[in-house]
Protein backbone atom coordinates (compact mmCIF):
# COMPACT_ATOMS: atom_id res chain seq x y z
CA UNK A 1 0.00 0.00 0.00
CA UNK A 2 2.33 2.50 -0.97
CA UNK A 3 0.69 4.79 -3.92
CA UNK A 4 0.53 8.29 -3.68
CA UNK A 5 -2.77 9.79 -2.85
CA UNK A 6 -5.17 10.31 -5.34
CA UNK A 7 -7.09 13.21 -4.37
CA UNK A 8 -9.63 12.56 -6.30
CA UNK A 9 -10.61 9.23 -4.44
CA UNK A 10 -9.73 11.50 -1.25
CA UNK A 11 -7.97 8.64 -0.26
CA UNK A 12 -8.61 6.09 2.43
CA UNK A 13 -6.98 3.30 4.20
CA UNK A 14 -5.57 5.32 6.52
CA UNK A 15 -8.79 6.51 8.41
CA UNK A 16 -8.73 3.52 11.40
CA UNK A 17 -5.10 3.92 11.76
CA UNK A 18 -4.70 7.82 12.19
CA UNK A 19 -7.73 7.98 13.52
CA UNK A 20 -6.67 6.50 16.77
CA UNK A 21 -4.32 9.10 16.95
CA UNK A 22 -6.69 12.03 17.30
CA UNK A 23 -8.27 10.50 20.53
CA UNK A 24 -7.94 13.36 22.97
CA UNK A 25 -4.46 12.74 24.88
CA UNK A 26 -4.24 12.59 28.06
CA UNK A 27 -2.51 16.27 28.49
CA UNK A 28 -4.93 17.60 26.35
CA UNK A 29 -7.40 18.19 29.11
CA UNK A 30 -5.36 20.52 30.70
CA UNK A 31 -7.11 23.88 30.91
CA UNK A 32 -6.95 25.55 27.28
CA UNK A 33 -3.85 27.74 26.15
CA UNK A 34 -4.53 31.08 24.80
CA UNK A 35 -3.71 31.60 20.77
CA UNK A 36 0.08 32.77 20.74
CA UNK A 37 0.13 35.59 18.54
CA UNK A 38 3.33 36.15 16.64
CA UNK A 39 4.89 39.91 17.87
CA UNK A 40 3.90 42.16 14.64
CA UNK A 41 6.69 43.88 13.27
CA UNK A 42 6.26 47.15 11.40
CA UNK A 43 8.08 46.70 7.49
CA UNK A 44 6.86 50.22 6.01
CA UNK A 45 9.46 52.23 7.19
CA UNK A 46 12.51 50.81 5.62
CA UNK A 47 14.32 50.13 9.13
CA UNK A 48 15.22 47.06 9.21
CA UNK A 49 14.00 44.03 10.67
CA UNK A 50 16.09 42.04 12.82
CA UNK A 51 15.79 38.58 11.69
CA UNK A 52 17.91 35.96 13.76
CA UNK A 53 17.61 32.40 13.04
CA UNK A 54 17.80 30.49 15.99
CA UNK A 55 17.17 27.10 18.15
CA UNK A 56 14.83 27.70 21.12
CA UNK A 57 12.87 26.33 23.51
CA UNK A 58 8.95 26.32 23.00
CA UNK A 59 6.16 24.57 24.99
CA UNK A 60 3.61 23.10 22.55
CA UNK A 61 2.30 21.07 25.13
CA UNK A 62 1.74 22.76 29.04
CA UNK A 63 5.49 21.82 30.97
CA UNK A 64 6.88 20.47 28.10
CA UNK A 65 10.08 21.86 26.56
CA UNK A 66 10.92 20.97 22.78
CA UNK A 67 13.94 22.27 21.22
CA UNK A 68 13.01 24.38 18.32
CA UNK A 69 13.67 27.03 15.68
CA UNK A 70 12.58 30.34 14.98
CA UNK A 71 13.59 33.44 13.23
CA UNK A 72 14.19 36.21 16.51
CA UNK A 73 11.96 34.32 18.63
CA UNK A 74 11.61 30.49 19.94
CA UNK A 75 9.25 29.26 17.74
CA UNK A 76 7.81 30.65 14.02
CA UNK A 77 9.02 33.96 13.23
CA UNK A 78 7.32 37.67 13.82
CA UNK A 79 4.71 38.71 11.25
CA UNK A 80 5.86 41.60 9.38
CA UNK A 81 3.32 43.90 8.35
CA UNK A 82 4.41 45.92 5.04
CA UNK A 83 2.10 47.72 2.82
CA UNK A 84 2.48 48.38 -1.56
CA UNK A 85 5.09 50.68 -2.03
CA UNK A 86 7.43 50.65 0.58
CA UNK A 87 10.98 49.49 1.04
CA UNK A 88 10.95 46.35 3.30
CA UNK A 89 14.92 45.53 4.26
CA UNK A 90 15.48 42.59 6.42
CA UNK A 91 18.60 41.69 8.47
CA UNK A 92 19.00 37.88 8.77
CA UNK A 93 21.77 36.58 10.93
CA UNK A 94 22.28 32.75 10.84
CA UNK A 95 23.14 31.93 14.07
CA UNK A 96 22.65 27.94 13.31
CA UNK A 97 25.74 25.73 12.64
CA UNK A 98 24.10 24.83 9.77
CA UNK A 99 23.22 26.54 6.29
CA UNK A 100 19.73 27.98 5.82
CA UNK A 101 18.01 30.44 3.34
CA UNK A 102 15.36 32.27 3.62
CA UNK A 103 12.14 32.57 0.81
CA UNK A 104 9.20 35.29 0.73
CA UNK A 105 6.85 33.31 -0.54
CA UNK A 106 4.10 34.68 -2.65
CA UNK A 107 6.16 38.00 -2.68
CA UNK A 108 6.77 40.14 -6.29
CA UNK A 109 10.51 40.42 -6.10
CA UNK A 110 13.34 39.99 -8.23
CA UNK A 111 15.57 36.36 -8.05
CA UNK A 112 18.44 37.92 -6.01
CA UNK A 113 16.54 38.88 -3.10
CA UNK A 114 13.63 36.13 -3.55
CA UNK A 115 15.75 33.10 -1.28
CA UNK A 116 15.69 30.70 -3.14
CA UNK A 117 18.64 27.89 -2.16
CA UNK A 118 21.10 29.85 -4.30
CA UNK A 119 21.13 32.43 -1.85
CA UNK A 120 22.21 30.20 1.33
CA UNK A 121 23.46 31.58 4.50
CA UNK A 122 26.56 29.34 6.18
CA UNK A 123 26.92 29.09 9.97
CA UNK A 124 27.16 33.05 11.00
CA UNK A 125 26.68 34.63 7.99
CA UNK A 126 24.24 37.57 7.37
CA UNK A 127 22.05 38.12 4.41
CA UNK A 128 20.46 41.63 4.30
CA UNK A 129 18.00 41.67 1.48
CA UNK A 130 16.34 45.21 0.42
CA UNK A 131 12.66 44.12 -1.16
CA UNK A 132 10.80 47.12 -3.08
CA UNK A 133 6.99 46.07 -2.01
CA UNK A 134 5.39 46.82 -5.18
CA UNK A 135 2.29 44.20 -5.54
CA UNK A 136 -1.46 44.89 -3.68
CA UNK A 137 -2.39 43.92 -0.11
CA UNK A 138 -2.28 39.74 0.73
CA UNK A 139 -1.28 37.48 3.21
CA UNK A 140 2.78 36.01 2.35
CA UNK A 141 4.78 34.11 4.33
CA UNK A 142 8.63 33.23 4.61
CA UNK A 143 9.95 29.92 5.31
CA UNK A 144 13.45 28.27 5.01
CA UNK A 145 14.43 27.08 1.65
CA UNK A 146 17.63 25.07 2.72
CA UNK A 147 18.45 23.22 -0.36
CA UNK A 148 17.69 19.30 0.69
CA UNK A 149 16.82 20.63 4.35
CA UNK A 150 13.36 22.87 3.97
CA UNK A 151 11.39 19.79 5.20
CA UNK A 152 13.45 19.79 8.21
CA UNK A 153 14.31 23.47 9.28
CA UNK A 154 10.50 24.67 7.98
CA UNK A 155 9.62 21.78 10.42
CA UNK A 156 11.41 23.11 13.66
CA UNK A 157 9.84 25.95 13.49
CA UNK A 158 11.67 28.26 10.12
CA UNK A 159 8.46 29.83 9.05
CA UNK A 160 6.49 33.01 9.77
CA UNK A 161 3.85 35.43 8.18
CA UNK A 162 4.26 38.32 6.19
CA UNK A 163 1.07 40.73 5.73
CA UNK A 164 1.12 43.02 2.70
CA UNK A 165 -1.52 46.45 2.98
CA UNK A 166 -2.67 48.84 0.24
CA UNK A 167 -5.20 51.48 -0.15
CA UNK A 168 -8.01 49.49 -1.29
CA UNK A 169 -7.43 46.85 1.98
CA UNK A 170 -7.30 49.93 4.23
CA UNK A 171 -10.45 51.76 2.81
CA UNK A 172 -12.98 48.19 2.71
CA UNK A 173 -14.91 47.69 5.86
CA UNK A 174 -12.60 44.80 7.04
CA UNK A 175 -11.37 43.52 10.38
CA UNK A 176 -7.84 44.79 10.45
CA UNK A 177 -7.33 45.68 14.31
CA UNK A 178 -4.18 42.50 14.28
CA UNK A 179 -4.79 40.23 16.94
CA UNK A 180 -7.67 41.16 17.97
CA UNK A 181 -10.10 41.02 15.15
CA UNK A 182 -7.39 40.25 12.41
CA UNK A 183 -5.93 37.10 13.87
CA UNK A 184 -2.97 35.12 12.18
CA UNK A 185 -3.54 31.53 11.99
CA UNK A 186 -0.48 29.11 10.72
CA UNK A 187 -1.86 25.60 10.99
CA UNK A 188 0.91 22.81 10.68
CA UNK A 189 1.10 19.16 12.35
CA UNK A 190 3.84 18.13 14.33
CA UNK A 191 4.64 14.24 15.70
CA UNK A 192 6.10 14.35 19.49
CA UNK A 193 8.12 11.57 21.39
CA UNK A 194 7.68 10.24 24.52
CA UNK A 195 9.93 13.32 25.81
CA UNK A 196 8.12 15.97 23.67
CA UNK A 197 10.74 16.24 21.13
CA UNK A 198 10.12 17.04 17.78
CA UNK A 199 9.53 13.32 15.38
CA UNK A 200 10.86 13.91 11.92
CA UNK A 201 12.82 12.13 9.29
CA UNK A 202 13.46 12.96 5.46
CA UNK A 203 14.37 9.15 5.24
CA UNK A 204 11.18 7.89 7.30
CA UNK A 205 8.68 9.79 5.20
CA UNK A 206 6.14 8.35 2.93
CA UNK A 207 5.24 8.70 -0.22
CA UNK A 208 2.72 11.66 0.25
CA UNK A 209 5.76 13.25 2.99
CA UNK A 210 5.89 13.72 6.25
CA UNK A 211 2.52 13.54 8.31
CA UNK A 212 2.45 15.14 11.82
CA UNK A 213 -0.04 13.63 14.41
CA UNK A 214 -1.28 16.88 16.19
CA UNK A 215 -2.67 19.99 14.44
CA UNK A 216 -0.81 22.62 15.99
CA UNK A 217 -1.80 26.57 15.38
CA UNK A 218 0.64 29.27 16.19
CA UNK A 219 2.20 26.39 17.59
CA UNK A 220 -0.29 25.84 20.37
CA UNK A 221 -2.54 22.86 20.40
CA UNK A 222 -6.24 23.72 20.33
CA UNK A 223 -5.73 27.05 21.80
CA UNK A 224 -8.51 29.55 22.69
CA UNK A 225 -8.52 33.19 21.59
CA UNK A 226 -10.51 35.96 22.95
CA UNK A 227 -12.27 37.62 20.29
CA UNK A 228 -14.76 40.45 19.59
CA UNK A 229 -18.75 39.93 19.81
CA UNK A 230 -18.78 41.25 15.35
CA UNK A 231 -16.63 40.07 12.26
CA UNK A 232 -13.40 38.38 13.36
CA UNK A 233 -10.88 37.90 9.88
CA UNK A 234 -8.32 34.51 10.10
CA UNK A 235 -5.37 34.76 7.80
CA UNK A 236 -4.88 30.98 7.19
CA UNK A 237 -1.57 29.88 6.11
CA UNK A 238 -1.44 26.05 5.90
CA UNK A 239 2.24 25.81 7.13
CA UNK A 240 2.32 21.78 6.77
CA UNK A 241 4.99 19.66 5.53
CA UNK A 242 2.92 17.72 3.44
CA UNK A 243 -1.45 18.05 5.09
CA UNK A 244 -4.14 18.90 3.33
CA UNK A 245 -6.47 20.29 5.50
CA UNK A 246 -9.85 20.76 5.37
CA UNK A 247 -11.18 23.44 6.92
CA UNK A 248 -14.94 23.66 8.58
CA UNK A 249 -16.51 24.89 11.35
CA UNK A 250 -17.95 22.61 14.48
CA UNK A 251 -21.64 24.41 14.11
CA UNK A 252 -21.28 23.87 10.06
CA UNK A 253 -21.93 28.00 10.02
CA UNK A 254 -21.03 29.79 6.78
CA UNK A 255 -17.91 31.52 6.65
CA UNK A 256 -16.86 34.09 3.96
CA UNK A 257 -13.37 33.83 1.83
CA UNK A 258 -12.25 37.29 0.79
CA UNK A 259 -8.49 36.22 -0.27
CA UNK A 260 -6.69 33.82 -1.48
CA UNK A 261 -2.83 33.69 -1.98
CA UNK A 262 -2.06 36.66 -3.93
CA UNK A 263 -4.84 39.26 -2.26
CA UNK A 264 -8.29 40.35 -1.80
CA UNK A 265 -11.02 38.06 -4.21
CA UNK A 266 -13.16 39.68 -7.05
CA UNK A 267 -16.05 39.71 -4.01
CA UNK A 268 -16.30 37.72 -0.58
CA UNK A 269 -17.16 33.83 -1.08
CA UNK A 270 -19.74 31.94 1.26
CA UNK A 271 -18.36 28.81 2.02
CA UNK A 272 -18.38 25.64 5.22
CA UNK A 273 -15.95 23.84 3.92
CA UNK A 274 -12.84 24.63 2.29
CA UNK A 275 -9.57 22.31 1.29
CA UNK A 276 -6.35 24.17 1.82
CA UNK A 277 -3.07 22.55 0.23
CA UNK A 278 0.15 23.05 2.01
CA UNK A 279 1.53 26.54 1.19
CA UNK A 280 -1.33 27.64 0.40
CA UNK A 281 -3.40 30.92 2.20
CA UNK A 282 -6.58 31.78 2.78
CA UNK A 283 -8.36 35.20 4.36
CA UNK A 284 -12.06 34.11 5.83
CA UNK A 285 -14.50 36.43 8.22
CA UNK A 286 -16.16 34.39 10.37
CA UNK A 287 -19.44 36.47 12.02
CA UNK A 288 -19.29 36.62 15.88
CA UNK A 289 -22.10 39.07 15.96
CA UNK A 290 -24.26 37.03 18.01
CA UNK A 291 -21.61 36.07 20.48
CA UNK A 292 -20.89 32.58 21.66
CA UNK A 293 -18.18 30.78 19.96
CA UNK A 294 -16.99 29.35 16.86
CA UNK A 295 -14.78 26.22 16.88
CA UNK A 296 -12.19 25.97 13.55
CA UNK A 297 -11.50 22.34 12.52
CA UNK A 298 -8.68 21.43 10.49
CA UNK A 299 -9.38 18.09 9.05
CA UNK A 300 -6.76 15.90 7.62
CA UNK A 301 -7.94 15.28 3.92
CA UNK A 302 -6.22 12.31 3.89
CA UNK A 303 -8.71 10.16 6.60
CA UNK A 304 -11.96 10.74 3.91
CA UNK A 305 -12.78 8.46 1.16
CA UNK A 306 -14.94 10.46 -1.00
CA UNK A 307 -18.13 8.77 -0.18
CA UNK A 308 -17.57 10.36 3.42
CA UNK A 309 -17.84 14.12 1.71
CA UNK A 310 -21.08 14.61 3.94
CA UNK A 311 -19.39 14.02 7.64
CA UNK A 312 -17.09 16.58 7.05
CA UNK A 313 -19.60 19.17 5.36
CA UNK A 314 -22.01 18.13 8.24
CA UNK A 315 -22.04 18.81 12.17
CA UNK A 316 -19.93 16.99 14.60
CA UNK A 317 -22.78 14.62 15.19
CA UNK A 318 -22.18 13.04 11.82
CA UNK A 319 -18.88 11.79 13.32
CA UNK A 320 -20.42 10.24 15.53
CA UNK A 321 -22.56 8.78 13.91
CA UNK A 322 -20.46 7.29 11.49
CA UNK A 323 -17.91 5.64 14.05
CA UNK A 324 -15.38 8.25 13.11
CA UNK A 325 -13.36 9.80 16.47
CA UNK A 326 -14.62 13.48 17.25
CA UNK A 327 -12.20 15.42 15.82
CA UNK A 328 -11.13 18.27 18.19
CA UNK A 329 -11.58 21.67 17.56
CA UNK A 330 -7.81 23.34 15.97
CA UNK A 331 -8.84 26.94 17.48
CA UNK A 332 -11.85 28.11 19.61
CA UNK A 333 -12.84 32.02 18.82
CA UNK A 334 -14.71 32.89 22.10
CA UNK A 335 -16.29 36.05 22.32
CA UNK A 336 -15.55 39.03 24.71
CA UNK A 337 -18.48 41.78 24.87
CA UNK A 338 -15.70 44.13 26.13
CA UNK A 339 -13.74 43.94 23.29
CA UNK A 340 -14.05 46.70 20.36
CA UNK A 341 -16.43 44.76 17.72
CA UNK A 342 -15.98 45.46 13.42
CA UNK A 343 -19.78 45.13 12.80
CA UNK A 344 -20.28 46.58 9.39
CA UNK A 345 -21.67 44.45 6.63
CA UNK A 346 -19.17 42.95 4.41
CA UNK A 347 -18.25 44.93 1.35
CA UNK A 348 -20.23 43.17 -1.57
CA UNK A 349 -17.20 44.20 -3.94
CA UNK A 350 -13.37 43.59 -3.26
CA UNK A 351 -10.80 43.43 -5.89
CA UNK A 352 -10.71 44.47 -9.26
CA UNK A 353 -8.97 41.47 -10.97
CA UNK A 354 -8.31 41.33 -14.61
CA UNK A 355 -7.68 38.20 -16.62
CA UNK A 356 -5.69 38.48 -19.48
CA UNK A 357 -7.05 38.46 -23.20
CA UNK A 358 -6.35 35.26 -25.31
CA UNK A 359 -4.35 36.95 -27.53
CA UNK A 360 -1.84 37.82 -25.15
CA UNK A 361 -0.75 34.80 -24.29
CA UNK A 362 2.43 34.10 -25.68
CA UNK A 363 3.46 30.19 -24.87
CA UNK A 364 2.66 27.22 -23.30
CA UNK A 365 4.71 25.28 -21.12
CA UNK A 366 4.24 22.10 -19.58
CA UNK A 367 5.33 20.54 -16.39
CA UNK A 368 4.90 16.98 -15.55
CA UNK A 369 5.41 15.92 -11.83
CA UNK A 370 6.39 12.27 -11.25
CA UNK A 371 7.70 9.74 -8.50
CA UNK A 372 9.12 6.57 -9.27
CA UNK A 373 10.76 4.03 -7.22
CA UNK A 374 14.95 4.74 -7.93
CA UNK A 375 17.29 2.51 -6.57
CA UNK A 376 15.34 1.95 -3.72
CA UNK A 377 12.73 -0.02 -6.18
CA UNK A 378 15.47 -2.13 -7.30
CA UNK A 379 16.45 -3.39 -3.89
CA UNK A 380 12.81 -4.38 -3.50
CA UNK A 381 12.62 -1.92 -0.68
CA UNK A 382 9.36 0.07 -0.49
CA UNK A 383 9.62 1.67 2.34
CA UNK A 384 12.81 3.70 1.68
CA UNK A 385 11.23 6.37 -0.26
CA UNK A 386 14.01 8.57 0.26
CA UNK A 387 15.30 6.91 -2.93
CA UNK A 388 12.70 7.94 -4.96
CA UNK A 389 12.79 9.92 -8.01
CA UNK A 390 11.06 12.81 -7.52
CA UNK A 391 10.97 14.75 -11.12
CA UNK A 392 9.57 17.43 -12.50
CA UNK A 393 9.85 16.85 -16.79
CA UNK A 394 11.93 13.72 -15.80
CA UNK A 395 14.62 16.01 -14.16
CA UNK A 396 15.07 16.30 -10.40
CA UNK A 397 16.45 19.41 -8.93
CA UNK A 398 19.69 19.94 -9.77
CA UNK A 399 21.49 23.62 -8.56
CA UNK A 400 23.71 23.90 -11.41
CA UNK A 401 20.57 23.29 -14.02
CA UNK A 402 18.33 25.78 -15.56
CA UNK A 403 15.31 24.12 -16.56
CA UNK A 404 13.17 27.15 -18.01
CA UNK A 405 13.83 30.72 -19.14
CA UNK A 406 11.15 33.33 -19.20
CA UNK A 407 10.82 36.49 -20.87
CA UNK A 408 9.73 38.96 -18.88
CA UNK A 409 6.50 41.47 -19.02
CA UNK A 410 4.57 38.35 -21.14
CA UNK A 411 1.77 36.12 -20.06
CA UNK A 412 2.55 32.32 -21.09
CA UNK A 413 -0.17 29.70 -20.04
CA UNK A 414 1.47 26.66 -17.66
CA UNK A 415 -0.59 23.62 -18.11
CA UNK A 416 0.85 21.52 -14.92
CA UNK A 417 -0.08 17.13 -13.87
CA UNK A 418 1.37 14.52 -12.64
CA UNK A 419 1.77 11.24 -13.22
CA UNK A 420 1.37 9.82 -9.62
CA UNK A 421 -0.82 11.50 -6.97
CA UNK A 422 -1.62 14.99 -5.55
CA UNK A 423 0.95 17.67 -5.53
CA UNK A 424 0.80 21.47 -4.86
CA UNK A 425 2.46 23.26 -7.26
CA UNK A 426 4.19 27.09 -6.18
CA UNK A 427 6.01 28.83 -8.19
CA UNK A 428 8.10 32.09 -6.91
CA UNK A 429 8.02 35.47 -7.98
CA UNK A 430 4.55 36.13 -8.95
CA UNK A 431 1.32 36.05 -8.84
CA UNK A 432 -1.09 33.74 -10.96
CA UNK A 433 -4.64 33.27 -12.20
CA UNK A 434 -5.84 29.49 -12.13
CA UNK A 435 -7.87 28.66 -15.36
CA UNK A 436 -8.83 24.76 -14.73
CA UNK A 437 -7.72 23.09 -11.77
CA UNK A 438 -7.61 19.23 -12.28
CA UNK A 439 -9.56 19.55 -15.42
CA UNK A 440 -12.50 21.51 -14.03
CA UNK A 441 -13.29 24.98 -14.05
CA UNK A 442 -12.34 27.01 -11.50
CA UNK A 443 -14.37 27.67 -8.53
CA UNK A 444 -14.94 31.65 -7.37
CA UNK A 445 -13.06 31.33 -4.20
CA UNK A 446 -10.02 29.89 -6.57
CA UNK A 447 -10.53 32.64 -9.21
CA UNK A 448 -8.27 35.50 -7.30
CA UNK A 449 -4.31 35.89 -7.65
CA UNK A 450 -2.92 32.70 -6.30
CA UNK A 451 0.51 31.32 -6.16
CA UNK A 452 -0.42 27.55 -5.09
CA UNK A 453 -2.63 25.06 -7.80
CA UNK A 454 -3.22 21.84 -6.57
CA UNK A 455 -2.68 19.15 -9.41
CA UNK A 456 -3.80 15.40 -9.97
CA UNK A 457 -2.78 12.33 -12.25
CA UNK A 458 -5.45 12.41 -14.48
CA UNK A 459 -6.07 16.09 -15.92
CA UNK A 460 -4.07 19.00 -16.23
CA UNK A 461 -4.60 22.24 -13.99
CA UNK A 462 -3.69 24.99 -15.97
CA UNK A 463 -2.84 28.79 -14.61
CA UNK A 464 -1.93 31.85 -16.60
CA UNK A 465 1.45 34.10 -15.22
CA UNK A 466 3.81 36.58 -15.89
CA UNK A 467 6.64 37.51 -14.16
CA UNK A 468 7.61 40.86 -13.91
CA UNK A 469 10.81 41.12 -12.34
CA UNK A 470 14.29 39.78 -12.94
CA UNK A 471 15.77 36.84 -12.24
CA UNK A 472 19.10 35.57 -13.50
CA UNK A 473 21.09 32.42 -13.67
CA UNK A 474 23.12 33.14 -10.14
CA UNK A 475 19.82 33.54 -8.88
CA UNK A 476 16.62 31.90 -10.37
CA UNK A 477 13.67 31.33 -9.52
CA UNK A 478 11.97 27.88 -8.35
CA UNK A 479 8.90 26.24 -9.05
CA UNK A 480 7.93 23.13 -6.94
CA UNK A 481 5.66 21.13 -5.39
CA UNK A 482 5.13 22.20 -1.91
CA UNK A 483 5.03 19.39 -0.38
CA UNK A 484 8.22 19.84 1.33
CA UNK A 485 9.31 16.50 1.43
CA UNK A 486 8.56 16.22 -2.56
CA UNK A 487 10.66 19.26 -2.56
CA UNK A 488 13.83 18.30 -1.14
CA UNK A 489 13.81 14.71 -2.91
CA UNK A 490 13.97 16.99 -6.30
CA UNK A 491 10.97 17.72 -7.40
CA UNK A 492 11.81 21.23 -7.96
CA UNK A 493 12.94 23.57 -11.26
CA UNK A 494 15.00 26.68 -11.67
CA UNK A 495 14.11 29.24 -14.00
CA UNK A 496 15.49 32.21 -15.70
CA UNK A 497 13.44 35.52 -16.10
CA UNK A 498 15.14 38.13 -18.62
CU1 LIG B 1 6.94 28.36 -0.12
CU2 LIG B 1 9.71 27.79 -2.99
O1 LIG B 1 8.35 28.03 -1.49
CU1 LIG C 1 7.65 30.83 -3.01
CU1 LIG D 1 4.46 16.56 -4.56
Amino acid sequence: MSFAISRRQFIAGSAALIGASRLKPAWAKAAPVALPIPTLVDGTNSEPVDMKIQTGEWSFKPGVKTQTLGFSQNYLGPTIRTRQNSELNLHYQNNLNEPVAVHGHGLHVPGDVDGGPQLEMAPGDRWQPSLSIVQPAATCWYHSHTHGKTGDQVYRGLAGMIIIDDELSDSIALPRQYGVDDLPVIIQDRTFDAQGRLVYSLNDAGEDGWFGETVVINGAISPVARVPAGKVRLRLLNGANARFYIVTFTDNRTFHKIASDGGLLAAPVPMTTMEMSPGERCEIVVDLTDGGTAELLTLFEDEFDEGEEGIISGMLSNFALSGKPVPQPSLSLITDASLPAHTEPLPEKLATIIRPKESEIQRTRDFILDMEDGEGGSHGNHGDHALMDMTINGAAMDMSVINEKVNRGVWERWRIRSNQGAHPFHVHGCSFLIEQMEGAAVSPDQSGWKDMVVLDDDDWSEIVVRFDYPANEQFPYMYHCHILEHEDRGMMGQFTVT
